[in-house]
Parts: C-alpha cells; structure tokens; sequence
C-alpha cells in the first residue's frame, strides 16, 4: 500500500532534490546574464594582454566556474529525469501542448551544455567561431527563458494549477 502511494506520488511531481537544483541552475544562469557587462570588460583587458585586476578575476572565476556548475547540475538532472520520468505540466498538457512543453525542457538541457562548451572552448582555447556560438546561443537562452517563465506564469494566474507549485519551495502542492 505504502509502495503504491509511494510509485503514484513518485510520477506526479518531482523531488526536493529536482526542485531545489532546478532554482541553483536559476541563479547560477541569472548571474551568467547580471553579470555580462563585466565579464565582457575583463575580456577585453585579457586581450590587451593586461593583468586581470581582483574585480576582473573574481568575475571571469564566477562566470567559468558557475557555467561549468550549471552544465554539471543540468547533467545530474537529467539523469534523475530519466530515472523517474514525470509528466510534463503536471499531467495537466494533452496533445501539442504536451510536445511543445516537453520539447522546451530538453532544449534546455541541450542549451546549457552547449553553452558551457562553447564557453570552454572559447575561454581554453581561444576559439573564435566557439565565442560567436557563445553569442548565438546567449540569446536562444534567454529566449527560451522567456517563453518558460511566460508559460509558468500562465499555468499559475490563468489557469491556475499545479505546475508553477509542484516546482516551487521543498514541500509538494496540495
Ligand atoms: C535559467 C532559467 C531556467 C532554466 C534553465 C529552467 C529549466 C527547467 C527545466 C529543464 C525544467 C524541466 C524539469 C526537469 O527536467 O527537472 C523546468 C521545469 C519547470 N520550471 Fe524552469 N527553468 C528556468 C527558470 C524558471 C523560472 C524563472 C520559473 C518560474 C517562473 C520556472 C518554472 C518551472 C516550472 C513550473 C517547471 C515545471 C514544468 C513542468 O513540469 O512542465 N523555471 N525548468
Ligand atoms: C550556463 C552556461 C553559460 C551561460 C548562460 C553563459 C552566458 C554568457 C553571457 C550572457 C556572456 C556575455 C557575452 C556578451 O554579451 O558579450 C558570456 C560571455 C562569456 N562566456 Fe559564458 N556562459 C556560460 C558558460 C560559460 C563557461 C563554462 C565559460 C568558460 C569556461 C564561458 C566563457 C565565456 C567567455 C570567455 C565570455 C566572454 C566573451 C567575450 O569575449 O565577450 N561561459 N557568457
């Protein structure tokens, strides 16, 4: 009986763990995007051949090193997604819906781990064409941000069920 509610429970909504790294990679990516004035500025003294300064450094280690943190979360992630499959909307999507929806979170995988690696090969081995990537797939992100948060917001004030609430906090909705 205890095992039932367990497996039921299991693929209706995600874990504390999925909801907890779900809202670091958040954080993680909004710093990438905060911070992209500066980091630019430290390039641009990197190719001058000048000392990076502390504020420089501190920069260009959160942005690598947070990239690097965001592309492993994401490849944790989404081995825990498939280990324990939940359906997509809270079982709430049919049809096209359902593809669209699905489709947005495995762009997203896919996104970041290019991004990060495009950011590698950049920032390792100054590829140029890897920085125009970098650029190209910058703005892809952030698009696809976009129409997640819009759609998370739609769910949540007009439609008004437990999508945004099953990722949102530790403890499950209702
Ligand atoms: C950098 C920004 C973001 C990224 C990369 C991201 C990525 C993802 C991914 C990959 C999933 C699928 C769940 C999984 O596989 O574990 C997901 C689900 C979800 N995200 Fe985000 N997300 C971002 C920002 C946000 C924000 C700002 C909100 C809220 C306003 C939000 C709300 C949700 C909700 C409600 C779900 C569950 C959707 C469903 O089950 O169909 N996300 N997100
Ligand atoms: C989630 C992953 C990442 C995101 C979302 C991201 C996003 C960004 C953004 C928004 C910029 C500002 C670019 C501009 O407008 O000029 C940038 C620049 C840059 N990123 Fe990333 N990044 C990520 C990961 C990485 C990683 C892992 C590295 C290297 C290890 C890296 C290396 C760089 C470099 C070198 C620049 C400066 C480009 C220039 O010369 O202007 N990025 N990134």
């Amino acid at each position: 009986m205890v095992l039932r509610i367990e497996l039921l429970n299991n693929i209706t909504r995600y874990t504390a763990v999925q909801r907890k790294l779900h809202w670091v990679v958040v954080l993680l990516i909004s710093s990438q995007y905060l911070l992209q004035v500066p980091m630019r500025a430290a390039m641009a003294n990197l190719e001058r051949n000048q000392t990076l300064g502390a504020v420089d450094f501190l920069v260009t280690t959160i942005h690598t090193w947070g990239g690097a943190a965001a592309g492993a979360i994401m490849v944790y992630r989404l081995w825990l997604r498939v280990q324990r499959p939940v359906p997509v909307g809270a079982g709430t999507l049919h049809g096209p819906w359902r593809w669209l929806a699905s489709g947005m979170h495995w762009a997203f995988y896919a996104l970041v781990l290019f991004m990060v690696l495009t950011g590698l090969l950049h920032y390792y081995l100054e590829l140029e064409r890897a920085a125009n990537w970098h650029e190209k797939g910058e703005w892809l992100l952030l698009g696809l941000i976009g129409a997640h948060v819009l759609a998370a917001l739609l769910h949540h004030l007009y439609k008004k069920d437990a999508v945004l609430g099953q990722m949102w906090g530790s403890k499950p909705p209702h």
